[in-house]
């Protein structure tokens, strides 16, 4: 199953989509993620994404699309994959659908997680990550350690109050456009109220899946 998740940056996308994964049985793949691990790494992709990250835009749809195409035809992948943020502008969407049909397969789901802009602002201005595995916490200090694998947590570059303001208004303008695309196409799109615990996105996302928590298909 390929499932496409969309929303506004610090919507909950990386964290649901890490428990959707353990839950389903198949890979997270989060373009912010691979981005940031070519950034350390100082790879070319990674250099030429730094200054668009840093500033809260987009990186080109052309190093998206060489991304999507390497993770959809990896073998991790052939069991589906769960999209985080990996589809924030109609040619990116296209592409994706492009790619997919190639090699006879399509996007089965998509979720749009919704939370209002000042739930966003406080999640974003009082987020940590942790350096080496990525994971998010809220209210923890930079330095501390992280609970999963004992990295240090920091915050993000496109964490602060400018870089938050922009990254908000490249999703209204860039992004969203993407939610009428795959309505468009005949694709349905499940909103899902994400401003509630994290156990009840997690509860609401798989619902929206036809999956129960329990592991039978609703
Ligand atoms: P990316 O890393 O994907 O950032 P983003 O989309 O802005 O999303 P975030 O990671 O900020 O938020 P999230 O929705 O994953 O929320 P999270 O779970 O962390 O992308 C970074 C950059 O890379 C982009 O700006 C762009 O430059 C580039 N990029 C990536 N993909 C691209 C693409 N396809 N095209 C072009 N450029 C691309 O949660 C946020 C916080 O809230 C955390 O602290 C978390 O603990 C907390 N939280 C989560 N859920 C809840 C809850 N239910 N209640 C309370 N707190 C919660």
């Amino acid at each position: 199953m390929i499932i496409v998740l969309l929303g506004p940056p610090g919507a909950g996308k990386g964290t649901q989509a890490d428990r959707l994964a353990a839950r389903l049985g198949i890979p997270k793949i989060a373009t912010g993620d691979v981005l940031r691990a070519a950034l350390r790494d100082g790879t070319p992709r990674g250099k030429e994404a730094k200054a668009f990250m840093d500033r809260g835009d987009l990186v080109p749809d052309s190093v998206i699309l060489g991304i999507l195409q390497d993770v959809m035809n990896s073998p991790a992948t052939a069991k589906g994959a769960i999209l985080d943020g990996a589809v924030r502008t109609v040619p990116q969407a296209e592409g994706l659908g492009i790619m997919l049909a190639e090699i006879g397969k399509k996007v089965d789901k998509v979720l749009l997680f919704d939370v209002d802009d000042e739930e966003l602002v406080k999640r974003l201005s009082t987020r940590t990550v942790c350096e080496g595995c990525q994971t998010p916490y809220m209210g923890r200090l930079p330095g501390s350690e992280c609970e999963k694998c004992g990295g240090r947590l920091v915050r993000r570059k496109d964490d602060e109050p400018e870089a938050i303001r922009n990254r908000l208004e490249v999703y209204r303008s860039q992004t969203e456009p993407v939610i009428d695309w795959y309505k468009d196409q005949k694709m349905k799109v499940t909103k899902v109220d994400a401003d509630a615990p994290v156990d009840e996105v997690t509860a609401r996302a798989l619902e929206a899946l036809g999956e129960s928590e329990s592991g039978v298909k609703t």
